[in-house]
């Protein structure tokens, strides 16, 4: 018999959120509600297995922080290693949710789903979103063949690499860009159209040591995301460089191209060995690499998923 446990880590978010009106569905405040009392207002959610629930942290996810996420896949961690869990689940502000998933399956490649999922409405809306969303993510969760990191929201699987919020208020504010989703939930079936996010055994034993590092005070190396635009140049570079910064990531315009004035103070940081990453603000497409690149080019992924593979990078 295959493993049926689940286990649902509450992070907070808007899905947590509490408002003073049923009608107010921006003047709330975020990560007010347990996740044991979002929970309960889910009839039909326990299905065949246990569900566990764990309050790993309760934020705004604006306010993201490194040791959130060393807690975070502490618990994710430990709980994949127990033979009867079959998938994790987490309830997250939708802000940052797309670092969070690429956080997570850039450490753990896991074998095992583990599904990030959300609300665009507070708990306290006339209409929540946050009760099928994670209805939909448990359903994903405890598909068979379900793996890797994944988001779910507004019935759309999309996954950890691809997710990207492109929305301020509707209810589908993800798009996974020209990868398209992994899948759909239709009334808790999945129809997927495309692969899992890949698994990946070795991953553990280095996963264990970032995370001790990202807990520790002060050891996150310090990696900024600037962007390139009308007029931009190479000030800011300067400063962080005497800041010292260890990696710089750039959200270049187009395929990733930049101001001759920032690009000249760019590769005078590489050339001195801090890190830089050529990213594109553009939302859809990757930069694409030509002979005469002098600054690596993100390998399809967006600015604020560079930082953060960068960041897992200086720490190994
Ligand atoms: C948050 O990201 O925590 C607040 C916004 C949201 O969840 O939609």
């Amino acid at each position: 018999m295959p493993p049926q446990n689940i286990v649902i880590l509450g992070t907070g978010g808007t899905i947590a959120g509490r408002a003073a009106s049923a009608s107010d569905n921006i003047g709330y405040t975020a990560a007010q509600v347990g996740i044991a009392e979002l929970l309960a207002a889910i009839p039909g959610l326990t299905g065949a297995g246990t569900v566990l629930t764990e309050q790993v942290a309760q934020v705004d996810s604006k306010d993201m922080s490194f040791a959130v996420w060393a807690k975070l896949a502490a618990r994710v961690s430990h709980y994949l290693a127990q033979p009867e869990v079959r998938g994790i689940v987490i309830t997250h502000g939708t802000d940052t949710l797309e670092e969070t998933a690429f956080f997570l399956q850039a450490l753990l490649a896991p074998a095992k789903p583990v599904v990030l999922t959300c609300a665009m409405r507070p708990a306290t809306a006339l209409a929540p979103d946050g009760p099928q969303n994670l209805l939909d993510a448990v359903a994903t969760a405890r598909h068979p063949g379900a793996q890797g990191v994944v988001a779910v929201c507004a019935g759309v699987i999309h996954g950890a690499a691809d997710v990207q919020k492109v929305h301020t208020y509707r209810l589908d504010p993800f798009s996974s860009g020209d990868a398209g989703p992994i899948g759909y939930v239709e009334e808790g079936q999945l129809r997927l159209v495309r692969n899992w996010p890949q698994a990946d055994a070795e991953r553990a034993p280095g996963a264990a040591r970032s995370i001790s590092s990202l807990a520790g005070p002060g050891a996150v190396p310090r990696v900024e995301i600037i962007m390139n635009h009308a007029g931009a140049g190479g000030a800011i570079v300067q400063a962080l460089q005497a800041q010292g910064v260890q990696g710089l990531v750039v959200a270049g315009t187009g395929n990733g191209s930049l101001h001759h004035e920032l690009e000249a103070a760019l590769l005078t940081a590489q050339a001195a060995g801090v890190k830089v990453i050529r990213a594109s603000r553009c939302f859809s497409g990757r930069v694409l690499p030509t002979p005469a690149d002098k600054i690596p080019d993100s390998e399809g992924l967006s600015p604020v998923k560079t930082r953060v593979k960068l960041i897992l990078q200086l720490l190994a």
